[in-house]
């Protein structure tokens, strides 16, 4: 079979070597730090040893700073480190300089497990812990009949239209992760959005962790490619993806099911606005009703069977904690609501209108004068003001406080919440069903997990402004 680098537009447009800078920041992308012995790494396209370079010497410092002694160092490097190259003279030029590296430490000559071959082609029963290059970019009119023909049978990324010959060493390279391996490559930003590389997309959709874009800066001498390095990291399951415009400066963290068919990085209001949708926008989550005298209040089955209690001051009560146990319980109402408004009963009304209601609450007199009210209360009313009036409708219960799960009740339109955070809808075009199933969902769980405050174990508190600011995905 020819080779691609027969023609010699081809090698001289392939061979195009990454800058030292761009290199030392691939690996620390890749996480190859430290910890480093015993960590399978393969460069598959090293050209004239760039990247093999830099990993060779930042294994064995690493090494070194382990205390593995430089007698057993060469026995290691010749396990753990792969390359690939097609092209013979690279290939020699490399073995060169990291057997200069290896020299200057004072280790053995090492056999290095470089091979002088297509790595498309290349038989490798291993799998590695890191992939780090910069492969060949050879564009679909320049790739022979012969290689064209392979890459369309062998590659699911090359299966349609004018791919580049770059896909096919992504995808060789993805295959060649172990469950947990990181591939850092140095790319063409056209990736993203060319039709033909709607397949390379999808194979790096699930792992694909950071994209790092260089728009306006040529990392290589006469080219004018525009350059993209991306960190494919197989043990990644977060839902976000972090992007960093390295020219501007600027890094924003997006969700990965908000990427299309093209893959768009722009942190712009509407974007934001089509794929998440901040929950205060849409509900309210508010504070329920505070009595700051609940036993004067609440009022058990006994209570309003045996008191004579008036029926209109009484309504269904409801906290969390009695949900969870269906305790029914109720709460003196002293209000009303009229054509949908939250009125007030003056003082001598409510005292005529509901004796017995008054002389249960005159036996908590006391208490009920000494408590530290909102300003114009009067002694039989709830202490705060605050939830009153948007109460009169259906609503959702939560709790404050939440472990593995959000625990989520449905409440009537005349049932008074007094301990929790309740929630109401906003916009005519949800419904509580919408927030229900927003705050059942584990994404929900796991924004809590990462903002409320600990409070015991496992358990996080959170407060109305918590649930307000999350930002759900618009299904
Ligand atoms: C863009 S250069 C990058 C070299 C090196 N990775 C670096 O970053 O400096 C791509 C290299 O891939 C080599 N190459 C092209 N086709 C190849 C193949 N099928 N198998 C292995 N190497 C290949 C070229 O000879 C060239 O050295």
């Amino acid at each position: 079979m020819s080779s691609i680098l027969d023609k010699k537009k081809n090698k001289d447009k392939c061979q195009k070597f990454t800058p030292e800078n761009i290199v030392d920041e691939m690996l620390d992308l890749a996480g190859y730090t430290h910890h480093l012995s015993g960590k399978k790494v393969l460069e598959n396209s090293f050209g004239s040893g760039n990247v093999l370079v830099a990993i060779v010497k930042r294994y064995i410092e690493d090494s070194l700073n382990a205390g593995i002694p430089v007698s057993s160092i060469a026995a290691h490097l010749e396990t753990d480190i792969y390359g690939v190259e097609l092209d013979k003279e690279l290939f020699r030029i490399c073995i060169e300089r990291l057997n200069e590296i290896t020299n200057e430490y004072g280790i053995p000559p090492v056999k290095w497990l470089l091979f002088n071959e297509n790595a498309l082609t290349w038989k490798c029963d291993v799998t590695f812990d890191f992939i780090i290059g910069n492969p060949p970019y050879i564009t679909y009119k320049d790739i022979d009949d012969d290689s064209r023909r392979f890459l369309k049978q062998t590659f699911s990324s090359c299966s349609n239209g004018k791919f580049d010959y770059c896909y096919a060493f992504i995808e060789r390279s993805v295959n060649l992760l172990s469950e947990t391996g990181k591939l850092v490559q140095l790319v063409p930003t056209n990736i993203y959005k060319n039709v033909f590389g709607r397949n390379l997309r999808s194979i790096l959709l699930p792992h694909v962790d950071v994209i790092k874009e260089y728009p306006g800066e040529k990392l290589f001498v006469d080219t004018l490619t525009s350059s993209t390095v991306f960190l494919f990291d197989k043990s990644t399951k977060s839902p976000n993806i972090t992007y960093a415009d390295m020219t501007a400066e600027k890094t924003f963290v997006f969700l990965r099911s908000s990427l299309g068919e093209k893959w768009v990085f722009t942190e712009k209001e509407e974007r934001k606005q089509r794929t998440t949708v901040r929950f205060g926008d849409c509900f309210n989550a508010s504070i329920v009703v505070a009595t700051l005298l609940n036993e004067a209040f609440l009022l058990s089955t006994d209570d309003v069977r045996g008191k004579g209690i008036e029926q209109a001051v009484i309504r269904r009560a409801a906290s969390p904690k009695k949900m969870r146990h269906k305790v029914a319980e109720y709460i003196i109402f002293p209000y009303y609501y009229e054509g949908g408004i939250f009125h007030r009963y003056a003082k001598e009304e409510f005292e005529q209108q509901f004796p017995n209601a008054v002389a249960h609450l005159n036996l908590y007199k006391e208490k009920l004068d000494k408590r530290d009210v909102d300003d114009n209360i009067e002694w039989f009313e709830y202490g705060r003001t605050q939830a009153l009036t948007r109460l009169n409708q259906r609503k959702l219960l939560m709790s404050t406080v939440l472990t593995n799960h959000a625990e989520v009740y449905e409440l009537e339109a005349d049932t008074i919440p007094y301990s929790g955070i309740f929630i109401t809808v906003k916009k005519p075009e949800y419904t509580l069903a919408d927030a229900e199933r927003i705050l059942r969902d584990e994404r929900f769980v796991r924004y809590v997990k990462s903002i409320g405050i600990s409070v015991s174990g496992n358990s996080k508190r959170i407060t109305c402004k918590d649930v307000n600011n999350y930002m759900f995905v618009r299904e």
